[in-house]
C-alpha cells in the first residue's frame, strides 16, 4: 500500500502545499506573499490574512498536480513551529480540519528539522543520493544559524548556534544599509558576482566553541559606511559590487571556520546544508571546495528546496508517519520550538 503524505507549511510568509508519496515528490506549490515588499520585512497581521486566502488553492492544486484526489491521502503534516504564530495559526487550523474531515491522522512538524530532513526527498528520474546516518548539517535562514549533528530522523543535536542575529539577518541588514531591497541576501549574492570579495575586510567575531555571532559585525559595517558616506555620498553606488563581496565573503568565512572545527572535531563524513541562505552561490561553491579538500561528501540542495516549501514538511511527516507519530486535535502551534 502506497503512503501519501499531504504536507502544509505556513511559518512565515510562504503558503506551501506538498504532496510526498513512499517518500517520491508528486508536487509542490508555493504561493510567495509580494504584499510585504513594500515594507522591508514580513508584517505578521498581513502574513497571516494572506495564508487565510492562499491556503485552499494551494492545497487544491497540490492535490491535482499529483493526480490524486483528497481520499487518496493517508495523513496531514503541518508546521507546528517556530515561527509567526499567526501564520502558523492558518496552516495548524486547515490541517486539522483536513484530518478531521477525511479521518486521516494529523501530524505534527518542526520546521527546522523539516529543513534538515529535505536531503531525504526523492525525486522520479533523478539519482536521489541521500545522506546516511550520522551527518552534519548547517541550517542558515532568516531566523537560524545552526551546526546540527544528525545522529537519525528525529536525533538532532545542535552542537553550535549563533548567540545573536542569524546569517541571513547580517544578509539583509547589511543590504538594507546600502538601500537593496528586502530580502537583500538573493540581491547581494547578485551584486557579489562582479565584486572583489577582498576589497574591503571586516573582522570576525571571537565566539568559543561551534557558536556564532553576527551582530558585531553587522554593527562594524554600519559605522563603515556611515564614515564613507561621509567623505563621499556616492560611496555606496560606486562600490555596490565590491561591497556585496566582501559583506559575503566575510558572512561565509564565518559559517565555514565553525564547520571546519565541527568536521574536525565529531569525524562526520558527510555534510549537508539547508536553510534560506544555502541558495547563496557563494557558499554553494564554498561547501563543494571545502569537501574536495577537507574530504568529506556535501549535500548541496537543490534551490526549490532551500527556501520555505511544503515538500520538506510532507518528507518529515512521511518518516513520522512510518513510526506512528500522530497528534491530536487538541494541538497548537508553538512560536518558538526546539529539537
Ligand atoms: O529559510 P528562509 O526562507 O526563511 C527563514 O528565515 O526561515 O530564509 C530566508 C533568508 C533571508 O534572510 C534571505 O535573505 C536569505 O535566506 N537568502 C539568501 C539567498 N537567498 C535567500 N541569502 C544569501 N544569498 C542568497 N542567494
Ligand atoms: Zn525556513
Amino acid at each position: 500500500m502506497k503512503k501519501t503524505i499531504l504536507g502544509i507549511e505556513s511559518s512565515c510568509d510562504d503558503t506551501s502545499a506538498s504532496i510526498i508519496q513512499d517518500g517520491f515528490l508528486l508536487s509542490n506549490v508555493i504561493a510567495n506573499q509580494e504584499v510585504h515588499k513594500i515594507y522591508g520585512g514580513v508584517v505578521p497581521e498581513l502574513a497571516s490574512r494572506a495564508h487565510q486566502q492562499n491556503i485552499i488553492p494551494v492545497v487544491d492544486s497540490a492535490i491535482k498536480i499529483a493526480g490524486l484526489s483528497k481520499s487518496d491521502i493517508d495523513a496531514v503534516a503541518f508546521t507546528r513551529g517556530p515561527g509567526l504564530l499567526g501564520s502558523l495559526l492558518v496552516g495548524t487550523s486547515f490541517a486539522k480540519g483536513f484530518a478531521l474531515f477525511n479521518n486521516i491522522p494529523l501530524v505534527e512538524v518542526n520546521h527546522l528539522q523539516a529543513h534538515v530532513l529535505s536531503h531525504f526527498i526523492m525525486e522520479k528520474g533523478a539519482d536521489n543520493q541521500l545522506p546516511t546516518f550520522p551527518f552534519l548539517c548547517l541550517l542558515v535562514s532568516g531566523g537560524h544559524t545552526q551546526i546540527i549533528l544528525v545522529k537519525d530522523y528525529f536525533e538532532m543535536e545542535i552542537i553550535g548556534q549563533t548567540i545573536d542575529d542569524a546569517a541571513g539577518e547580517a544578509f539583509d541588514k547589511c543590504a538594507k544599509i546600502m538601500g537593496l531591497p528586502y530580502p537583500g541576501g538573493p540581491f547581494v549574492d547578485k551584486y557579489s558576482k562582479d565584486g572583489n570579495p577582498l576589497a574591503f575586510k571586516f573582522t570576525k567575531p571571537k565566539v568559543p566553541g561551534f557558536d556564532y555571532s553576527y551582530s558585531g559585525f553587522k554593527t562594524a559595517f554600519l559605522y563603515f559606511i556611515r564614515d564613507q558616506i561621509k567623505n563621499d555620498t556616492n560611496f555606496i553606488e560606486k562600490n555596490l559590487n565590491d561591497l556585496c563581496a566582501s559583506i559575503q565573503f566575510t558572512i561565509i568565512e564565518i559559517l565555514l571556520d565553525k564547520l571546519k572545527l565541527a568536521i574536525k572535531e565529531t569525524r562526520v563524513k558527510q555534510v549537508a546544508i539547508g536553510g534560506g541562505v544555502s541558495a547563496n552561490s557563494g557558499l554553494r561553491n564554498s561547501i563543494h571546495d571545502l569537501s574536495l579538500k577537507m574530504n568529506f561528501k556535501a549535500f548541496i540542495p537543490e534551490f526549490r528546496y532551500t527556501t520555505d516549501n511544503a515538500a520538506m514538511i510532507a518528507i518529515t511527516g512521511y518518516h513520522k508517519f512510518l513510526k506512528g507519530q500522530f497528534v491530536g486535535q487538541d494541538i497548537t502551534p508553538l512560536a518558538r520550538m526546539t529539537f
